[in-house]
């Protein structure tokens, strides 16, 4: 296949692409600079200026953009460059996906789509939830619309926290616990489905591969814990005890609002679309997936 990616130098993009070129599809990298080689295509989701006929001949658009969630405090400016990034974006490759009759979108969405979801399972028949990640969710899945209505299948990627040995939110917490300072957030009830970096690069390819699939997909485990069990098999992992609780009105004076939101809210979230079309996880627990990303 030919697939053209956009995010590709992120964590999970990086990932995608080593593994579709190792299983020979051709991949053209969606850069937001000048093209410098044949396989990359300049665009600038910020303006959002992409030439279509650019993507004359590519059977799938993988669009993994958006800036990171958790990377910095969320003032007003900030969480308008975390809807910008996604929306913006995602609005602009829908529209060159429809102009050039690309004939499947897979774009990266989120589980923060549920809301905090608490003890409830919640799979992708679940409605919307609320809160400002639940409604960037929302309106990053609509702003797919141009590519549906020109005829594309569009899977919407909501994705759960990807567990990899660098990057991503384990890379951060690898060291503390290392260094014997784990220890559980808040009252440690909020679920996390997580998804190792491995199963969620198979995910995504076997989306590619299954063109009756299509709409949301959850890309998680098939087993979400506790915060406080995953701080227990984290701490398993790297051999440390991680024996303190951080209290959450401590993560809220250092993480501000997305302390609420990111930290001490949760999904419950099962992989119900992929599950039922065949696809077999890689890492079934989470203590599976920790040694995985860092045994
Ligand atoms: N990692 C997770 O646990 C997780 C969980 C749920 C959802 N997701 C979603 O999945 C997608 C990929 O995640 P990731 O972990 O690979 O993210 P990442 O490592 O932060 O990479 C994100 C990509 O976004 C692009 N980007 C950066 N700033 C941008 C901007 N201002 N406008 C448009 N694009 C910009 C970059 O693309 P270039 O390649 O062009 O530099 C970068 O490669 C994101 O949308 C993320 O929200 C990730």
């Amino acid at each position: 296949m030919r697939i053209a990616v956009a995010g590709s130098h992120g964590l999970i993009g990086t990932a995608l692409v080593a593994a579709l070129r190792r299983a020979h599809h051709e991949v053209l990298l969606l850069v937001r600079r000048e093209a410098r080689a044949s396989d990359e295509i300049s665009w600038d989701p910020v303006t959002g200026r992409i030439n279509p006929e650019q993507l004359a001949g590519v059977d799938a658009v993988v669009n993994l953009c958006g800036v990171g969630i958790g990377d910095r405090r969320w003032s007003g400016a900030r969480k308008q460059e975390i809807r910008d990034s996604r929306i913006g974006a995602t609005e602009a490759l829908a529209g060159a996906v429809a102009a050039a009759g690309v004939p499947t979108l897979l774009n990266a969405n989120a589980i923060g789509y549920y809301g905090n979801s608490g003890d409830r399972i919640v799979d992708e028949s679940a409605p919307v939830g609320t809160g400002f990640l639940a409604r960037v969710c929302a309106d990053w899945q609509d702003a797919t619309a141009a590519a549906s209505e020109a005829g594309a299948r569009v899977a919407i990627v909501r994705s759960g926290l990807v567990l990899a040995r660098t990057g991503g939110m384990l890379g951060r917490l690898a060291n503390l616990y290392r260094a014997g300072l784990g220890g559980r957030l808040g009252e440690g009830r909020q679920y996390m489905s997580w998804i190792s970096l491995e199963d969620e690069v198979r995910a995504l390819t076997f989306l590619l591969e299954h063109p009756e699939i299509s709409g949301p997909v959850n890309l998680t485990g098939p087993a979400p814990v506790t915060n406080t069990r995953f701080n227990a098999a984290l701490s398993r992992t790297v051999r440390r005890p991680a024996p303190w609780a951080v209290p959450a009105f401590a993560l809220k004076a250092v993480l501000g609002e997305f302390a609420a939101e990111g930290v001490l809210a949760g999904q419950r979230a099962i992989p119900t679309v992929l599950e039922a079309n065949g696809f077999t996880f890689h890492h079934h627990t989470i203590g599976q997936a920790l040694d995985a990303a860092l045994g």
